[in-house]
């Protein structure tokens, strides 16, 4: 059970103002809030042991090292890796994506097949557009239906043993559709295709098994987790690891280093070129051990409460159409209300101290298919309360009288 009012106590920022109005903070899906125990710790690195890694003997560095790996260990056994090793720290999603992507550039022939769903976010598009140009692969697309779902039926005659790799993700950032992950990675499997799942949308309210789903790459961001911006992780199954080439050349990532010939360090570090983000790896860790002290059964019991209230509540409003209806879906509601351009109802809400996203989220195919330019996307996190859905209910019907 969520005690809401207590959770709020943990995070300083909802207790601000906004234009003068109590914030409402309902753009989770483009960055959570951030909790006083991960601000505790990004101060209390920078305050006590602020020093490079893996390089210096002197104990501000062992200090540092040491709670770093700590983080890689506390992230392996959250989404239940094997070993910490197949857990790469990156700067985010978009950079884990862009290292297999890149990776892969090396291990694709002309005419391969791979295929990305309709459901991206342009993140998980350009890059292996990138990549199929420079190696002559065949880019494929799962189609998406009016719900928001994928259609699978095409998907199963799309995967053939031409297929190299699948791309997906686990949740639609745009519309928060929960896509079947596990029927994918099956069939890609089945014809020995990799799979990699984009889970930045997923990982704040499912907590994912990696060996359980039997994938190949998963990808997440710390900052949609509560912990920090600029941090996230890949997780690779060994083997894939071991068969991609590195993404960056530089220190950290080398055995030994002559004009001659460079040879590459083990797992984790190959794919760890340069300085890494320490404090945010540090953070990351303590942002997942704050995320399961409140515990993921409750935050998505409590979230789908919130996505039902909140569902029936703006359907209310005369003209507003939600986009994204499919059974399985995560606290995400993306509408518009008539031909109101989603811009000018984003606005007078922030003016009301409510914050939404507005726009293509960055998923311009799903805008295509619905035919529109953008939504309102309003994203709830377990710290939001029906309060607060009461508050956009009413800056909507306000923003809509305004604008008519
Ligand atoms: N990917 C983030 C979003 O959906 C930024 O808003």
């Amino acid at each position: 059970m969520i005690n809401v009012d207590k959770i709020r106590e943990d995070f300083p920022i909802l207790k601000r103002t906004v234009h003068g109005k109590p914030l409402v903070y309902f753009d989770n899906a483009a960055t959570s809030q951030t909790p006083q125990v991960v601000i505790d710790t990004i101060v209390d690195y920078y305050s006590n042991y602020n020093a490079n890694i893996h390089r210096g003997v002197h104990t501000l560095s062992q200090e540092a090292t040491d709670k770093y790996e700590e983080a890689r260990i506390k992230i392996q056994h959250h989404f239940n890796a094997k070993k910490a090793h197949e857990i790469i720290l990156t700067s985010g999603t978009t950079h884990s994506i862009n290292m297999v992507a890149s990776g892969f550039a090396s291990l694709l022939n002309k005419g391969d097949e791979v295929i990305v769903s309709a459901l991206e976010h342009h993140s998980n598009i350009v890059p292996w557009q990138m990549l199929c140009e420079k190696t002559g692969a065949i880019l494929q697309v799962i189609p998406m239906n009016d719900e928001g779902g994928l259609e699978m039926a095409i998907f199963h005659q799309l995967v053939t043993t031409k297929t190299k790799l699948v791309f997906c993700n686990h949740v639609s950032n745009a519309l928060g559709t929960v896509n079947p992950i596990e029927e994918i990675i099956e069939a890609a499997h089945k014809v020995g295709a990799a799979v990699l799942i984009d889970g930045a949308q997923a990982t704040p309210h499912i907590k994912p098994d990696v060996q359980a789903l039997n994938v190949d790459f998963y990808v997440a961001s710390a900052h949609k987790l509560c912990g920090p911006t600029g941090m996230g992780m890949l997780y690779g199954k060994e083997e894939w690891l071991q068969k991609l080439p590195p993404y960056q050349g530089g220190g950290e990532m080398i055995e030994t280093v002559t004009f001659e010939k460079t040879t590459y360090a083990g797992l984790p570090h190959k794919f760890e070129a340069g300085t890494p983000n320490i404090c945010g790896g540090i953070a990351f860790g303590t942002a997942i051990d704050y995320m399961n002290s409140v515990g993921f059964e409750n935050i998505a019991a409590y979230e789908n409460e919130l996505l039902i209230y909140a569902t029936s509540e703006l359907l209310k409003i005369e003209g507003l159409k939600i986009y994204g209806t499919s059974k399985e879906k995560t606290a995400v509601i993306s509408f518009n209300v008539g031909t109101i351009h989603p811009y000018d109802i984003g606005s007078i809400l922030d003016k009301l101290g409510i914050a939404v996203r507005t726009g293509h989220h960055c998923a311009q195919p799903i805008m295509d298919f619905y035919k529109i330019p953008g939504t309102i996307r309003a994203s709830f996190s377990f710290y939001n309360t029906k309060e607060e859905i009461d508050a956009l209910v009413v800056g909507v019907k306000r923003a809509v009288m305004m604008l008519s």
